[in-house]
C-alpha cells in the first residue's frame, strides 16, 4: 500500500471508502466530515463495504444494542478482510465514534482485524493514522508477522478543537445542511454515556459558524440545522471577545441573505433561556418545531436522572414557547424503565405527554450503560415491564402524531422538497413542522420551497397538492 500522504496520486486515487453511520445526527455530520478529510487522500465514497478499500464504522454507544451491533459487523468485516488477503489485496477497518472512544484498545483486543480506532475528537488525524497502518502493512509484507492488537488507536481529547482542523463542509443536500456548533456535554445525566465519550462541552467560535453558514448558503442551502449535543448551551466566543448565546447566533444567522429556515437540535430544558424563547417569537426563519427532550414526567425520576429540572419547569417552558409562537410543534425523547420507575412515575410521564401534546417523539427502554451512575442503581426493572411501558407510550405518541398531522389538513404550507417520493412522479419534502409531505411533481422541485395545500393525513406523512395558481412559481 502507498504511503497515503506522499504516494503517487495516480495510484491511490482509485481508493474507495465505505462509512457506516450509527446513531445520532452528530454522527451523520461527523461521517460527512470524515469523508471530507479522506477525499484529498484519494478516497471516493463507496455505497457498499464489498467495493471499499477502507471501511469506517462510525459507532454509537448510547444504548447497549447499538454497541453490540458494531461487534457483529466487525466479525463480518474480519471475514471479508481475510478473503481479500487470500486474493492478494486488503481491507482497512476503522472504528470511529463513541464506541471507539469508550472502549478504545478493548476493540482491537476483541477484534484484532481492526486497523484503526479513532475517537470523535480525533478525525482530523485520520490521514496520519492511515499512514501508520500503511507502514505496518509494508512491514508485514516485508516478512514480519503482524501480531494481534497491532491496530492503531487515537482516542485523545486534544487541547485544540477538531473544528479548527476539519475541512469546511460542502454537504448541502437538496437545499438543506447541518452545521455543528457545539460538542460534548457537562450535564452528566445518570443514564448517559455522552459526557464520557464526547468529552467536555465546547462551543465553536461564532465567526467561524457564521462563515460556514454563509458558505453553505452560497452552496445552495436554504435551510440550516444547527447541531450540538447540548446545542442550546452554546456560548461561542465572538470576534469582539463577547460571548454569544444560541439566540444571538440565530438572530445573526437570520441576517444571512437566502437562508430561509433555521433549526437547532438537540436542546436541554435547563438551557431554554428567556432570550431563546423570545427568538422563537421574533425570528421568522426559526422554524416552529422544537425537539426538547424531557426523558420523564416524574419529578422523582427526573431527579434520579440528574436532569436538573422538574416536570413543572418543562410545562412552563412549553407554555411560554407557545405564547410567543402559537403554532410551535414539539417533539421530545423519553426513557421508560429507568431504575426505580414505578407505575405511578410512568403514569406521570403519560400525563405529561397528554398535557403538552407532541408532534413526534423518540422513546427508548432504559439501557444500562457501564460506567454511568444509573448502571449501579438498585431496582433495575425487568425487560417485560420496560417493553409494556414502551408500547403504551409509543401508542400514545402515535395517536398524537396522527392528530397533529390531521390538524394541518386544509392548510397551505411551505414545503422544502428533498427527494423523489415512493411512487414514480412524486416528490417528498418537509413542512415547517418536519412532517413528510408528498406531492405530484418532478426532480426539478428538489431543493426548492413551494406552497403546498395539505389534503390528507396518514400516520407518518401527508399528501399535498400545489394549488394551480402557485404551480407556475413552483
Ligand atoms: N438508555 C436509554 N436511552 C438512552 N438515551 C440516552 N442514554 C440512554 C440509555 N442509557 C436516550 C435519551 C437521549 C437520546 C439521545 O437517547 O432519551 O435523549
Ligand atoms: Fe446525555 Fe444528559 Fe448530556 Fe443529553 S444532557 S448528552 S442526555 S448527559
Amino acid at each position: 500500500m502507498t504511503d497515503v500522504r506522499t504516494g503517487d496520486p495516480g495510484q491511490w486515487q482509485r481508493k474507495r471508502v465505505f462509512i457506516r453511520t450509527y446513531g445520532c445526527q452528530m454522527n451523520v455530520y461527523d461521517s460527512d466530515r470524515m469523508a471530507d478529510v479522506l477525499r484529498p487522500l484519494g478516497y471516493a465514497l463507496s455505497d457498499s463495504p464489498e467495493q471499499a478499500d477502507l471501511v469506517v464504522l462510525n459507532t454509537c454507544h448510547i444504548r447497549e444494542k447499538a454497541s453490540e451491533k458494531v461487534y457483529s459487523e466487525l466479525g463480518r468485516l474480519r471475514d471479508a478482510k481475510l478473503e481479500r488477503r487470500r486474493e492478494g489485496s486488503d481491507l482497512t477497518i476503522a472504528v470511529a465514534g463513541c464506541v471507539a472512544q469508550a472502549e478504545g484498545a478493548e476493540i482491537i483486543r476483541r477484534q484484532p482485524a481492526v486497523d484503526i480506532v479513532v475517537g470523535p475528537q480525533a478525525y482530523h488525524r485520520l490521514p496520519e493514522l492511515l499512514a501508520q497502518v500503511a507502514r505496518k502493512a509494508a512491514e508485514r509484507q516485508a516478512g514480519g508477522r503482524r501480531q494481534p492488537g497491532a491496530g492503531v488507536l487515537d482516542t485523545e481529547f486534544p487541547a485544540e478543537s477538531k473544528f479548527d482542523h476539519l475541512p469546511a463542509p460542502g454537504g448541502v443536500r437538496a437545499g438543506s445542511a447541518f452545521l455543528s456548533i457545539q460538542e460534548g456535554c457537562d450535564k452528566f445525566c445518570t443514564f448517559c454515556v455522552v459526557p464520557y465519550t464526547r468529552g467536555a462541552e465546547y462551543s465553536r467560535p461564532a465567526a467561524s459558524v457564521l462563515q460556514e453558514a454563509r458558505a453553505l448558503v452560497a452552496a445552495g442551502a436554504v435551510e440550516i440545522t444547527l447541531l450540538g449535543q447540548n446545542v442550546n448551551a452554546y456560548h461561542g466566543e465572538a470576534a469582539d471577545g463577547a460571548t454569544w448565546s444560541l439566540a444571538r447566533l440565530i438572530r445573526e444567522m437570520a441576517e444571512v441573505d437566502g437562508l430561509l429556515r433555521i433549526r437547532y437540535m438537540t436542546s436541554h430544558p435547563r438551557d431554554m433561556d428567556d432570550e431563546l424563547i423570545e427568538a422563537h417569537g421574533t425570528v421568522p426563519q426559526l422554524m416552529p418545531y422544537l425537539h426538547l427532550p424531557v426523558q420523564s414526567g416524574s419529578d422523582r425520576i427526573l431527579e434520579a436522572m440528574n436532569r436538573g429540572h422538574g416536570r413543572d419547569h418543562f410545562r412552563c417552558l412549553v407554555d411560554r414557547l407557545r405564547e410567543v409562537r402559537p403554532d410551535l410543534a414539539l417533539s421530545s425523547d423519553f426513557i421508560v424503565g429507568f431504575p426505580g420507575e414505578s407505575d405511578g412515575d410512568f403514569d406521570d410521564t403519560m400525563r405529561l405527554i397528554d398535557e403538552v401534546g407532541l408532534a413526534a417523539a423518540f422513546s427508548f427502554k432504559y439501557s444500562r450503560r457501564p460506567g454511568t451512575p444509573g448502571a449501579a442503581l438498585p431496582d433495575q426493572l425487568p425487560e417485560a415491564v420496560k417493553m409494556a411501558r414502551l408500547a403504551a407510550l409509543q401508542a400514545l405518541i402515535g395517536r398524537q402524531q396522527r392528530e397533529f398531522n390531521v390538524s394541518k389538513v386544509g392548510a397551505t404550507v411551505p414545503v422544502l422538497f428533498a427527494e423523489p417520493g415512493r411512487k414514480p412522479g412524486q416528490v417528498l419534502g418537509k413542512s415547517p413542522w418536519l412532517q413528510s409531505v408528498y406531492v405530484e411533481g418532478g426532480a426539478a422541485m428538489i431543493g426548492k420551497i413551494a406552497d403546498v395545500r395539505l389534503v390528507a393525513a396518514h400516520a407518518l406523512s401527508l399528501a399535498g397538492e400545489i394549488p394551480p395558481s402557485l404551480e407556475a412559481a413552483a
